[in-house]
């Protein structure tokens, strides 16, 4: 990058082509939007097909661009995950940036409480989608000799919990993947990153921040005394998705108001 390039050209995505799972509310929502308007192609995915394409043509009216296409796809499905990456590579031509961002939650409460079915699932959405979806794209990425891939995790990983421990297992597996794919790709070109979001006002986590007592918790709990917004973690997708984060690798880049920091 030269001097003379002004600020305002950083972290472009200028014709990259981005997957993001779970794109059509939330957190992955906030993503490929601002993918979008960073110049990129994205993929809008998630189970439902016509959400899909209804938040396709939104992102397209937004930008004035033929910027996003929809492609539905269940992670726990393996069939659905292969579909996702070929019809990207067929209708695209590539893919530069993945970003593994849906995930589930069946099982709220104590870890005494949770069967094997919820485990199994749990294991099944959360860290074999994201395993699978990594070897996918990283075919094509290591033909191409470029890559970025971005887990959604949480500070959950970091941390106990009473109320989602079993969620929390699977996002601190998703943090050691991302530790050994970094290492296995970066060969090849290819970065893999984490973001550890804390609590975020989206459908996912509304039993936390909707219940007034807990919301009060988690705000007091935190360096700046708020619950974030979808759009407080776009940022940090677009940093780690841009070319300026080009030496950046298996790093988990928490983004969660300063809770995890709290000492007293
Ligand atoms: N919100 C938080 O406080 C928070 C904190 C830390 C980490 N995170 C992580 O952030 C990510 C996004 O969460 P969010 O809060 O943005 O959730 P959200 O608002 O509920 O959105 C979830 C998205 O994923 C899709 N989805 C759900 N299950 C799916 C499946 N089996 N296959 C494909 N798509 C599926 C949903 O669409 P359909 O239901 O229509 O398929 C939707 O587009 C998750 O990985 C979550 O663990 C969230």
């Amino acid at each position: 990058m030269s001097d003379s390039h002004p600020v305002t050209r950083m972290f472009k995505l200028d014709d990259k082509v981005c997957i993001v799972t779970g794109s059509t509310r939330g957190i992955g929502k906030a993503v490929a939007t601002a993918f979008a308007h960073q110049g990129a192609k994205v993929v809008i995915s998630s189970r439902k097909p016509e959400e899909c394409r209804s938040v396709a043509a939104e992102i397209n009216a937004a930008v004035e661009r033929d910027a996003a296409i929809s492609i539905s796809a269940n992670i726990s499905s393996k069939d659905d995950l292969h579909n996702l990456v070929s019809r990207t590579v067929a209708l695209l031509g590539r893919v530069d940036v993945l970003v593994c961002n849906a995930a589930s939650n069946p099982a709220y409460g104590a870890m005494a409480q949770v069967t094997d079915a919820q485990f199994q699932k749990l294991f099944e959405a959360n860290i074999l989608s994201t395993h699978r979806l990594i070897q996918l794209v990283s075919a094509h990425m290591m033909e191409q000799k470029s890559g970025s891939v971005i887990v959604m995790s949480s500070i959950g990983g970091q941390r106990g919990s009473t109320l989602i421990g079993a969620y929390n297992v699977t996002k601190a597996a998703d943090v050691q993947i991302v530790r050994n794919m970094a290492q296995e790709l970066g060969p090849h070109g290819i970065r893999v990153n984490a973001i550890s979001p804390g609590l975020i006002k989206t459908d996912f986590a509304r039993p936390l921040w909707d219940t007034p007592e807990l919301a009060d918790k988690f705000r007091r709990g935190s360096a700046l005394g708020r619950i974030g917004e979808p759009s407080d973690i776009a940022g940090a997708a677009v940093f780690l998705a841009a070319d300026e984060s080009s030496f950046v690798t298996g790093h988990n880049l928490v983004v969660d108001g300063g809770v995890t920091i709290i000492g007293d």
